[in-house]
């Protein structure tokens, strides 16, 4: 991680979560930040915890990343504030679970625009620059469900398979230019993802809910190393090598009994 140090990070979806926690690590490592997200007074009040404890600047960007057209602004503000990113995360996520046609299409359109388009648009904008200047660094955040299908998270599954494959493809064809990308791959993670979607974790799969701490550690760690994408923690890694061996449609079965 420590290759990082100093390098200057955008980071979507800093408002809470995994995002905040990345924005905490880097901070540690003296990186200059550019926090983004929708909550204005939590991207404040991070800017303010983080400039004090550390001598670093932090700039804060309040957009909504489900508009068409939001990457470029935000890559365009970048530009218009001067600033040059170094490491670009793309971290900015949601789901809402249960049956695909229960779910208003209007909430499966903002998925695909927040975590397929912005994603893909500000890896682009971003990763131009990067490769002109020989060096950068690009995190997508992917799940586990980009590796298997995920009924009751449908869509989402679907949109972190694209994330998945997007970083595993870019990862060859950005090496050339120095530029590492990397699938961060969590399994359940302690953040407010669970109440936005609406799923109830009960029981014995409480127990394999993982700190935002460690899953953060793990992406960045990945990320300085240049690995196409990792997955936190053993359990959760011993269940992606484990779904090699299972036929895609029981595949689908392990993928319920994970997101009921
Ligand atoms: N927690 C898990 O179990 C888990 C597992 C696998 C993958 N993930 C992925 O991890 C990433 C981070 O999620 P989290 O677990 O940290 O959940 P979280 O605590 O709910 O954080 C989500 C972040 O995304 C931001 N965001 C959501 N919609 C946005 C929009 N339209 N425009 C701009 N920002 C938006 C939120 O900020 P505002 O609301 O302030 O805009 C918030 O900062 C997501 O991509 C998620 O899919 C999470």
């Amino acid at each position: 991680m420590n290759r990082l140090t100093g390098k200057t990070a955008l980071i979507t979806g800093a408002s809470s979560g995994i995002g905040e926690t990345m924005a905490r690590q880097l901070a540690a490592l003296n990186c200059p930040l550019v926090l983004v997200a929708r909550r204005t007074e939590r991207l404040e009040s991070l800017k303010l915890e983080l400039e004090q404890k550390h001598s670093i600047k932090v700039t804060t960007i309040s957009i909504d990343l489900s508009v068409a057209g939001s990457a470029q602004s935000l890559y365009d503000q970048c530009q218009q504030q001067q600033l040059q990113i170094d490491i670009l995360i793309n971290n900015a996520g949601f789901a809402k679970h249960g049956y695909m046609l229960d779910i208003p299409l209007e909430t499966h359109q903002e998925m695909m625009q927040l975590m397929v388009t912005t994603l893909t648009e500000l890896t682009y904008l971003f990763s131009q620059d990067m490769r002109q200047r020989k060096e950068g660094y690009v995190l997508l955040v992917s799940s586990l469900l980009g590796f298997l299908p995920g009924p009751q998270f449908a869509t989402y599954s679907a949109i972190k398979a694209y994330a998945l494959n997007l970083a595993d493809s870019l990862v060859r064809e950005f090496q050339q230019d120095n530029v590492r990308i990397t699938a961060l791959c969590p399994g359940g993670t302690a953040t407010e993802f669970m109440d936005v979607s609406g799923q109830k974790i009960d029981g014995i799969r409480n127990l394999a809910i993982m700190s935002s701490e460690s899953v953060s550690r793990a992406g960045l760690t990945a990320l300085a190393k240049g690995k196409g994408n990792v997955v936190p923690g053993l359990l959760y890694k011993l269940s992606v090598f484990g779904l090699r061996f299972v036929p895609r449609n029981l595949q689908a079965v392990f993928g319920e009994l994970a997101t009921k």
